[in-house]
């Protein structure tokens, strides 16, 4: 064996390094894109350069321009596409494809229509072929988690969207993933049903500590939510910085929102998007 295979081989056995319990090393991301003259097709560089390690339980959020790569991201980890170049490991293991160590919850709920909120919850019980009256036990105590006892027999054109949303974290969890995967949750409840939800996630995350990537618009969410944020930049999207959250928990928001750690940490971020550390940056070296 050549010596550089030698090192990229010692390389890849520190980074299966179980003590994570997700690395992502070095993902590239290239779509084949029909050009704009509409004849020829051409790459388009969605992800480059992403790198980052994450401990089991550590709850990570992801912010960044609309189209920066984030989605891209998560499928990825989701192992529903695959990185054009780079690797993801799961408790040191390659990502080969989706699996039921890891949850997704989308922003669209995307919940079985025919089927009632218990059955919603039972679907990847049933998947796991276990029994029927574990899996009543089971979408039971979730159903209770989730606040929803009660409407266990309606069907999610009976939910308000932030039930529907509740259902869908009680199905991703009742399979109990080890890993959960969340692309923008929240974004289409209102403002008063977000904070509560927010709240119950973290509830729940405390509960059953379970290693959560979570996407966001919300830089408010971001911040309140995470250990760590991740801020993204577009074309292509990069990792600019990841940002520690020092706040404590257990994070309410009526407290945690008008404290001046909260405040300085958003506008921390909010300068990052908006670039305006770049200027700083472009100012000094001029
Ligand atoms: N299947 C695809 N084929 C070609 N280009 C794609 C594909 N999926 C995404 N893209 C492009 O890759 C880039 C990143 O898309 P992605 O959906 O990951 O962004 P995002 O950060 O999730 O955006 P948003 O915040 O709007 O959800 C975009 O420019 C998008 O047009
Ligand atoms: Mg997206």
């Amino acid at each position: 064996m050549s010596k550089v295979n030698e090192k990229s081989k010692q390389e890849s056995v520190s980074l299966r390094d179980k003590q994570y319990k997700i690395v992502v090393d070095n993902i590239r991301k290239v779509y084949d894109v029909r050009s704009q003259n509409g004849q020829d097709n051409e790459e388009f560089l969605a992800v480059d350069n992403f790198n980052l390690k994450v401990k089991k339980g550590e709850f990570i959020t992801v912010v960044g321009p609309s189209g920066c790569g984030k989605s891209t991201f998560l499928d990825i980890l989701a192992g529903l596409s695959k990185p054009t170049s780079g690797n993801v490991y799961i408790d040191g293991k390659p990502i080969t494809g989706p699996a039921l160590d890891r949850g997704i919850i989308m922003q669209g709920y995307a919940l079985f229509p025919w089927r009632t909120v218990e059955k919603n919850i039972e679907f990847g019980l049933e998947i796991k072929n276990i029994p029927k009256e574990k899996r009543r036990e089971i979408s039971k105590k979730f159903i209770n988690l989730v606040g929803l006892k009660g409407f266990e027999n309606r069907y999610p054109h009976e939910l308000s969207g932030g039930m529907k949303q509740r259902v869908a974290i009680a199905r991703a969890l009742a399979y109990d993933p080890e890993v959960l995967l969340m692309d923008e949750p929240f974004a289409a409840v209102d403002a008063q049903t977000r904070e509560s939800l927010q709240e119950e996630l973290l509830n729940i995350w405390e509960k059953t500590n379970k290693t959560i990537i979570f996407i966001t618009h919300s830089i408010e969410e971001a911040v309140f939510l995470a250990d760590r944020v991740v801020v993204m930049t577009a074309n292509p999207g990069r990792i600019k910085e990841i940002i520690n959250i020092k706040l404590s928990r257990p994070r309410i928001n009526s407290q945690i929102r008008t404290s001046q750690e909260f405040n300085s940490t958003r506008n921390r971020i909010w300068e990052l998007l908006h670039g305006n550390d770049d200027k700083k940056q472009v100012e000094v070296s001029v």
